[in-house]
């Protein structure tokens, strides 16, 4: 049986695998002739199996009995990363978890190339945590255990903005300099690359990578702003309690609310222990009804609920002035509206965040911005206008190219796993 290499763009929200077929990178299409599937996985507690992509999503949301998990990429390099979750009764390591829903994307593309795939080429951030060198080798070594868990017996790294750059490259005809800009679910990735035609046949590009950078900020944390200023305060955030000793009032801690806002926390708020402090609240409370809300909304598992609704209203306001984040699955007929203003001085600071670490990456490429000739763009995050116009104003007179905004990562990785195992 022949063997192939892959590439496996696992993001925090989307993964995508490739292949080369002869000279040409083919992505897999991982679900239902769809080549981005998303990184979620559910435990179903009815037939015992696990479920992944967009059929985790459509059994969470249809009500079956379970646990829904996303954004599990962003544990990587926190202390989360060495835990363990109990899952009905089980206790399941969370690197386990990811392990799984990886291998579940080795089958399918081993499936679709009729061959036996134990070589990859995995992308990963720049940094998958800001400032902290250790913890982001930590990520790393994490990473890689989770791939060989996933049956991949090579496994190798290439920076997710740098696989971008490669996928890039087979399109350009002349010398340029190119910033790339991954702005994806969990980080912000930039590189200035010197691409050329002649490059694409280097094996060594070590000289044409003239900077790497990133930040830890990326659409989920635009999503967990967005529910704490819109959706949470209507969840009980900035009420008050009662204190329980004495008089006055308290504001309500945060905590709670910050990981129901928070995708890869949702799921550890279906604890006992939450579930009493909130009934604490509910008692102590001066808005009960905002509280039997939050109460409502842990003891059905609503939470992702929430942010699917929250995701789905910010993929809106990228097209529309205006829309209605829908609560209806908290109380009959809640909705809470928004606006593309509102939105962009919510997102201000992580906007302006992004925006220093492509001008960072640009500066360290020893570069004034105006040697950029190409700004390409990838990721899903790079389609919200506010972010978008952010970058462009650094490099005003760039041309700017729209890269395939789910798919271009997965297909450099590819182009990568072809350059060095094929
Ligand atoms: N049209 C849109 N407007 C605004 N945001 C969008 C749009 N489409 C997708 N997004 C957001 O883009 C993010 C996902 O992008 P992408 O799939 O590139 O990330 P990822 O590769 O999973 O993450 P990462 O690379 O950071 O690990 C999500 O936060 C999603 O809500
Ligand atoms: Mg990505």
């Amino acid at each position: 049986m022949n063997k192939t290499a892959i590439g496996v763009d696992f993001g925090t929200s989307n993964s995508t695998a490739a292949f080369i077929d002869g000279t040409t990178p083919v992505l897999v299409p991982l679900e239902d002739g769809k080549f981005d599937m998303p990184s979620t996985v559910f435990f179903d507690f009815e037939d015992g199996q696990r479920k992944y992509g967009r059929g985790a999503i459509e059994a969470y949301v249809g009500d079956t009995e379970g646990r829904f998990m996303r954004a599990l990429k962003s544990i990587l390099g926190t202390s989360l990363e060495d835990e363990n979750t109990y899952i009905n009764g089980t206790k399941v390591a969370f690197v386990d978890i990811i392990a799984g829903f990886i291998r579940s994307i080795r089958l399918k593309a081993e499936e679709f190339c009729g061959s036996e795939i134990d070589t990859v080429v995995a992308g990963r951030p720049v940094h998958f945590i800001d400032d902290d060198g250790g913890a982001d080798r930590k990520a790393e070594q994490t990473l890689e255990r989770i791939f060989r868990a996933a049956g991949f017996r090579n496994v190798a790294f290439q920076y997710e903005p740098i696989a971008a750059a490669l996928d890039y490259e087979r399109a350009v005809r002349t010398e340029e300099i190119a910033l790339i800009a991954d702005l994806g679910g969990g980080t912000s990735d930039f590189s200035v690359v010197r691409i050329s035609p002649a490059g694409r046949n280097r094996a060594d590009r070590g000289n044409d990578i003239l900077s790497t950078g990133g930040v830890r900020v990326g659409g989920t944390d635009l999503d967990r702003l967005t529910s704490l200023d819109k959706v949470m305060p209507e969840l009980g955030l900035n009420s008050r309690l009662n204190r329980d000793f004495g008089d006055g009032l308290i504001t309500i801690p945060r905590h709670v609310f910050v990981s129901l806002s928070t995708w890869q926390k949702i799921h550890l708020l279906y604890d006992k222990a939450v579930m009493r402090e909130v009934k604490d609240y509910l008692r102590l409370s001066e808005s009960p009804h905002l509280i039997e809300r939050l109460s409502h909304v842990l003891h059905e598992r609503l939470g992702h609920r929430l942010a699917l609704a929250v995701e789905a209203a910010k993929i809106d306001l990228t097209d529309a002035p205006a829309t209605e984040i829908d609560l209806e699955a908290v109380e009959r007929g809640l909705r809470v509206g928004i606006d593309r203003a509102g939105f962009d001085d919510i997102i201000g600071r992580e906007t302006r965040a992004i925006q220093q670490a492509m001008r960072t990456a640009i500066g360290d490429a020893g570069l004034d911005p105006a040697r950029i000739s190409t700004i390409f763009l990838t990721g899903g995050t790079t389609a919200i206008p506010a972010v978008r116009q952010a970058l462009l104003d650094i490099v005003p007179d760039a041309t700017v190219v729209d890269g395939d905004r789910f798919g271009s990562v997965g297909i450099g990785l590819a182009l990568e796993a072809g350059r060095r195992f094929g």
